[in-house]
């Protein structure tokens, strides 16, 4: 074992500071990680409040972080893709069982006996996993990704968690050329589903409660942008959608998407708020419609995420703060206040 530095929360109510972790030498498999640049999700603020008491009840000391990217410090004997000063990135898993029919399939983020990159069980260490708001992580090599050459660095971070997050569904759900597809929420996930999109040909529709976002989101990709607190503008819309995903951080009013699905039209939910809320079943049952959940992305399906990135050019729009600022960065999630994703820039750790 050895010292890491990190920045932790020790309850619910308490701010994140500094604070010295362990973390494992690497074993044969292991490829350990000096992180350079670390997103912030807003999955991070939920599970350091404990907003998701009832689901994933968090475990403090809690280091959150799982859009990672760093340079390769050292790897096992037997991993076979990473070298010493290869780029490389983590996102939301560190490990699975690798024997069920989920991770046989390459979609390990429905794997029963996963291993999430921070607050779960540490099958090594025991205790609960540590994240990447820390100056490094070693983590098993089938769960280490590789980043384009060509990328900005404090761009490709949040690809990990809002980039699978929003690619993954998009695929899943045939979004392509002639689509029309809605983005409801422009934040980290909701930014990078409009980039995905408008690479995917679809028109793009985005819905905002935020005004002065109007003119980012054409930039972004969007070929129209409704104000969604506006009924009329939302009216214009009604049953004429193929896809809606939803990125919502907070309660909203769900059902009124619903109703601007077209027939066999598909709406998903990748923001998680902390409350059930109503569904009205004659909103499904007229037009057939579906309503549906997607996590995050499996390792190959990253993968790729990651190679059309490079591909296209796509990164996350990024606002790049040190450590000692993510307690305010916390506060202007909230506000919906971010342009459009916080990077941390992890030499700041070097002086704690
Ligand atoms: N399914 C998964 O695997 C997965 C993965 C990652 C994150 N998540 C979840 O996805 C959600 C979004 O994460 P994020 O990091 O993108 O958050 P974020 O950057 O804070 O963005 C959330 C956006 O939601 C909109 N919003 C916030 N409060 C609202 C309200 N009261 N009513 C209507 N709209 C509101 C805002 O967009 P406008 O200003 O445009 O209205 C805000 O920018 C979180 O719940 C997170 O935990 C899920
Ligand atoms: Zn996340
Ligand atoms: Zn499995």
């Amino acid at each position: 074992m050895y010292k890491a530095k990190a920045y932790s929360a020790t309850s619910a109510t308490s701010p994140l500071a500094s604070a010295t972790i362990q973390r494992r030498d690497p074993t044969d498999q292991d490829v350990q990680i000096e992180i350079l640049f670390c997103g912030i999700c807003h999955s991070d603020l939920h599970q350091v409040r404990n907003e998701w008491s009832g689901v994933m009840p968090t475990v403090y000391p809690c280091v959150p972080g799982h859009e990672i990217v760093g340079r390769v410090t050292k790897v096992g004997s037997a991993v076979k893709n990473f070298k010493s000063g290869d780029l490389a990135a983590v996102g939301c898993m560190v490990d699975s069982d690798r024997t069920c029919k989920e991770c046989q399939a390459g979609l390990e983020q429905f794997c029963r006996n996963f291993t999430l990159t921070y607050n779960f069980p540490d099958k090594h260490l025991g205790g609960v996993t540590y994240g990447g708001y820390s100056d490094s992580i070693v983590v098993d090599q089938r769960f280490v990704l590789r980043v384009p050459a060509n990328l900005n660095q404090a761009g490709v971070a949040p690809l990990l968690c809002a980039g699978i997050t929003t690619y993954s569904p998009m695929r899943h759900w045939g979004v392509t050329k002639g689509k029309k597809v809605g983005v409801v929420g422009l934040g980290g996930l909701g930014h990078m589903g409009v980039k995905f999109a408008h690479a995917l040909g679809a028109h793009v529709v985005v819905f905002t409660t935020s005004a002065n976002k109007k003119d980012d989101a054409l930039r972004l990709g969007a070929d129209e942008v409704v104000i969604s607190r506006n009924n009329d503008e939302m009216q214009k819309h009604a049953g004429s959608f193929d896809f809606i995903l939803d990125c919502v951080s907070a309660d909203h009013d769900v059902s009124s998407y619903i109703n601007l699905l077209g027939r066999d039209g598909n709406m998903t939910l990748v923001g998680a708020p902390e409350k059930p809320f109503p569904v009205s079943a004659f909103g499904l049952i007229f037009g057939r419609r579906s309503l549906s959940g997607s996590p995050i992305g499996g390792i190959p399906e990253t993968q790729e995420m990651l190679d059309f990135c490079g591909k296209h050019n796509i990164t996350s729009d990024v606002e790049v703060i040190p450590i000692q600022k993510v307690n305010e960065a916390y506060e202007r999630l909230l506000k919906a206040d971010v342009k459009y994703r916080f990077s941390i820039d992890m030499a700041s750790l070097k002086s704690e």
